[in-house]
């Protein structure tokens, strides 16, 4: 059997990468950075992507680096899904973000739960909440390191059930090698955390955050504006904030030990292994 798995440069990816080798599955890792070329902007690449695929995970890029829009990429996503089923790839499991059944089929990662849900694939879908992982590798960390180490952010005291990319990419490698199909799983960390809170776990840790200072979504946008981030991507962003900021992002559920039998991993132990 042969996975191949998107993004594989990426937080998540490539953990599930490395959890797949693990297990002796043959792996196609590809991104436009990875071994084997993959890049959604160019359905060239595609077709030799998919040679001999069997099961795919499956993430849209939400645009982390901040920098450059990635508004559009869910329809190539969705082209891609279509060409893969014509391949013959039997099994998609497609990560996507807690709370995106909610979101209206416009929604460019809702839009791809939709099409791959109406297809004849074999599907599972993942939706992760915040990673720990943010913090030392995206785009937390870039906010609070343009502000010697203060997150300032729109999301008031509300709490966060954060989750480590490892844990992700444990129940991804169940998922496509075990029988979840039309399964949804909302994936979660085993505490929910409000800023204040992150920012004095970390203050006796290696991770670069010093405080937490609430700011108006107003104030947040001129800020990520000024650091160069693009408009597209301060939308996305701000829009996630405010779920945030609503409680949408705090419970704590039990999918992950549900599928994994062990609990998830906790914020106090992701901050020891990064001493
Ligand atoms: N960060 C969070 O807390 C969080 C929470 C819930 C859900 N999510 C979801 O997680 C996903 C992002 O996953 P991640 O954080 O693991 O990724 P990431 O670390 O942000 O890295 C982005 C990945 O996407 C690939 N990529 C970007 N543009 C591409 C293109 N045009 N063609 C092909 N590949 C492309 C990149 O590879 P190359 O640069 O090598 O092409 C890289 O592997 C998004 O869907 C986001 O909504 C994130």
């Amino acid at each position: 059997m042969t996975v191949l798995v998107t993004a594989a440069s990426g937080k998540v990816g490539r953990e599930v990468r490395a959890q797949l080798d693990a297990r002796d599955v043959d792996v196609r890792a590809a991104s436009r950075r990875s071994a084997i070329s993959l890049d959604w902007s160019d359905p060239a690449t595609w077709p030799a992507v998919l040679e001999g695929v069997d099961r795919v995970f499956l993430i849209v890029p939400g645009g982390d680096d901040g920098h450059r829009s990635v508004t559009g990429l869910g329809s190539a996503v969705v082209e891609f899904l279509d060409l893969a089923q014509h391949r013959g790839v039997g099994r998609v499991v497609l990560m996507t973000a807690l709370g995106m059944e909610y979101a209206p089929a416009e929604v460019e990662q809702r839009g791809v739960e939709l099409h791959l849900q109406r297809s004849g694939l074999e599907w599972t879908i993942l939706r992760p909440n915040w990673f720990f992982q943010n913090l030392t590798d995206g785009p937390l960390r870039a906010l609070a390191d343009a502000h010697d180490g203060v997150l300032r952010l729109p999301t008031g005291d509300a709490a966060v059930s954060f989750i480590d990319t490892r844990d992700i990419a444990a129940v991804t490698v169940e998922v496509l090698l075990g029988d979840h199909h039309g399964r949804e799983y909302a994936l979660t960390g085993p505490h929910s955390l409000t800023f204040t809170e992150v920012a004095a776990a970390c203050r006796d840790s290696p991770v670069p955050v010093e405080a937490y200072e609430p700011i108006s979504d107003p104030d947040f946008r001129s800020t990520v504006l000024g650091l160069g981030w693009h408009p597209d991507y301060v939308n996305t962003v701000s829009g996630l904030f405010a779920t945030i900021a609503a409680g949408h992002a705090e419970p704590v559920l039990p999918d992950i030990a549900d599928v994994l039998c062990r609990a998830p991993r906790s914020f106090a132990g992701f901050l020891a292994e990064t001493r």
